[in-house]
């Protein structure tokens, strides 16, 4: 195995903006351990950028178990001695206003969210900080910096990433990792269509109607979000750490 390849851990990478992350990832030569609980999913991506070489592992199972957390990270340092980059991805949207939203919607959400990031960072600092650092990438939310309505546990949740994206940054930079998090706006996946499919919308025509509330033009394509993660993670963004970055098309949160 090349020694020289760096080992990227992606988690819900089966998902709209997760694919489009490991595809930008493979494509500048990682090898990338890829996680999500969509088996299927995580199948077909293998089938698509190579399985063995470049999707190294593709590892169904539930980010709310800190086992299937850390190994994660753990596989990537056992099949190829390192882990260069970990971006947490995966989320769930929860709607509900605090009196919407039960108990079970509040855990799962920051269970998710939230913890499942604690587990896999604690990992990968440890590993990282003793072997010549690395970077961090945490897919938080614009909702979680101006939260939007309705959504209590969600924005609750995606403010906490931003926040504890912060606390990394700053406790581990001298360590050589690099921790952000990037907030997108509305972004073209399965999990905002889903939402409006589930509220008895065409999401075709919603999404060409959210359009029109972006000064860009446009709500975001993963492509968009997955460039600026894999900026964060290169060398070109050596000097961005402890930061938050917004990838909005210019559109505020209402
Ligand atoms: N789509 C948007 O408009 C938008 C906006 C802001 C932030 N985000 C954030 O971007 C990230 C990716 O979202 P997306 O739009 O690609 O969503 P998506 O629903 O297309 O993908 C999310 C992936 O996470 C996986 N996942 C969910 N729960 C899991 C669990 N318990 N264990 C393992 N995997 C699990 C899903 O199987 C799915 O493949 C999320 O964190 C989301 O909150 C999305």
């Amino acid at each position: 195995m090349a020694p020289d390849k760096k080992t990227a851990v992606i988690t819900g990478a089966a998902g709209g903006i997760g694919k489009a992350i490991v595809k930008r990832f493979t494509e500048n030569g990682y090898r990338v351990v890829a996680g999500d609980a969509d088996a299927a999913g995580l199948t077909g991506l293998s089938d698509t950028f190579n399985r063995g070489t470049q999707v190294l592992w593709e590892k169904p199972g539930d980010l709310r178990s800190k086992e299937y957390c850390e190994a994660l990270v753990d596989h990537a340092v056992e099949a190829t001695g390192r882990i260069d980059v970990l971006v947490n991805n995966a989320g769930i949207i929860t709607r509900g206003n605090v009196v919407e939203t039960s108990d079970d919607d509040w855990f799962r959400t920051l269970d998710i969210n939230l913890t499942a990031i604690f587990y896999t960072c604690r990992r990968a600092v440890t590993h990282m900080k003793d072997h010549g650092g690395g970077a961090i990438v945490n897919i938080s939310s614009c909702w979680g910096l101006y939260p939007g309505p309705g959504h209590a546990a969600y924005c609750t949740s995606k403010a906490a990433v931003a926040t504890f994206s912060k606390c990394l940054g700053r406790d581990h930079a001298a360590d050589g990792i690099r921790v952000n998090a990037v907030c997108p706006n509305e972004v073209n996946t399965p999990m905002i269509r889903t939402g409006f499919i589930r509220r008895g919308f065409n999401p075709d025509t919603a999404i060409a109607e959210l359009n029109k509330s972006v000064p860009i033009g446009r709500i975001a394509e993963p492509e968009d979000i997955a460039d600026v993660v894999r900026f964060l993670a290169s060398d070109a963004a050596r000097y961005v750490a402890g930061t938050a970055i917004e990838v909005n098309g210019a559109k505020p949160v209402y």
